[in-house]
Order: C-alpha cells, then sequence, then structure tokens
C-alpha cells in the first residue's frame, strides 16, 4: 500500500513540476517501504541516495522557474528549499555514523514536509511562474 498518494488538490497547474511531485511520492513510498520490510543498509542508503538527488534536482527546476518569472517570494521560497537540504544532509550524517534510526517517524516528517511544503509554499506561486 502507498504511503503518501497524490491528489488533485497538490496540483500546482504546471505539468513539469507536479510529475515531479509525483516522482517524489513514488520515492517517499520507496524509502517507506525500505523501512517496512527492514532493508539492509545499503539497500537504505541507495534510496536515500535517490531521494537527496531528485530532491535537489526538483528545487533547482522550481527555483531557475520563480527566478525567470521574476517571482517575489523566490528568496524566501529557495530558503525553505535551503532548510530541507540541509535536514537531509542531518539525516545521512546521523544515519550513517549509526545515530539515527530510520524509522516510520523519519518517513513521516518527510512526506509531512513535502506536502505542507506544496500545500502552502509551492501553492502561492501558482498562476504566478
Ligand atoms: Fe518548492
Amino acid at each position: 500500500m502507498d504511503y503518501i498518494r497524490w491528489k488533485d488538490d497538490y496540483s500546482v497547474d504546471i505539468a513539469t513540476i507536479d510529475d515531479q511531485h509525483k516522482e517524489l511520492f513514488r520515492l517517499i513510498n520507496a524509502f517507506y517501504s525500505n523501512i517496512m520490510n527492514k532493508s539492509n543498509k545499503e539497500a537504505m542508503w541507495k534510496v536515500i541516495e535517490e531521494l537527496e538527488t531528485y530532491v535537489y534536482s526538483h528545487f533547482a527546476t522550481e527555483e531557475a522557474l520563480m527566478l525567470k518569472a521574476n517571482y517575489p517570494n523566490y528568496n524566501s521560497h529557495k530558503a525553505e528549499h535551503e532548510s530541507f537540504k540541509e535536514k537531509v544532509i542531518d539525516f545521512k550524517k546521523r544515519y550513517n555514523e549509526g545515530r539515527l534510526l530510520l524509522s516510520i517517524e523519519v518517513t513521516r516528517f518527510i512526506k509531512d514536509w513535502i506536502t505542507v511544503h506544496i500545500m502552502q509554499t509551492d501553492h502561492q506561486y501558482k498562476g504566478k511562474i
């Protein structure tokens, strides 16, 4: 069963971004099922790196669109992306050092951050970029 499922309410009316958000959901679900299946560290690491790489390129796509459109909330939006990236770096570091147990709580944090960010922050650029 999917941990996070796409719904039309998430749409920002930009096909490229919606597709990227859907791919993010797919990767979060993969992360979740690896936790549920108690995958080994190597498999977990692979899925973490995949998620991280995708998040970075997705943020870069959004930021480029906002810049191109002279979007007024660019700086605050980018700051949210940066703080999430720092969180991911911190998770990876702690996990690698054996100081973080990847759990449902970690998955929930990622899921909640992404969905709140889409609904509250991404939705603000709807029709403006
Ligand atoms: Fe965003």
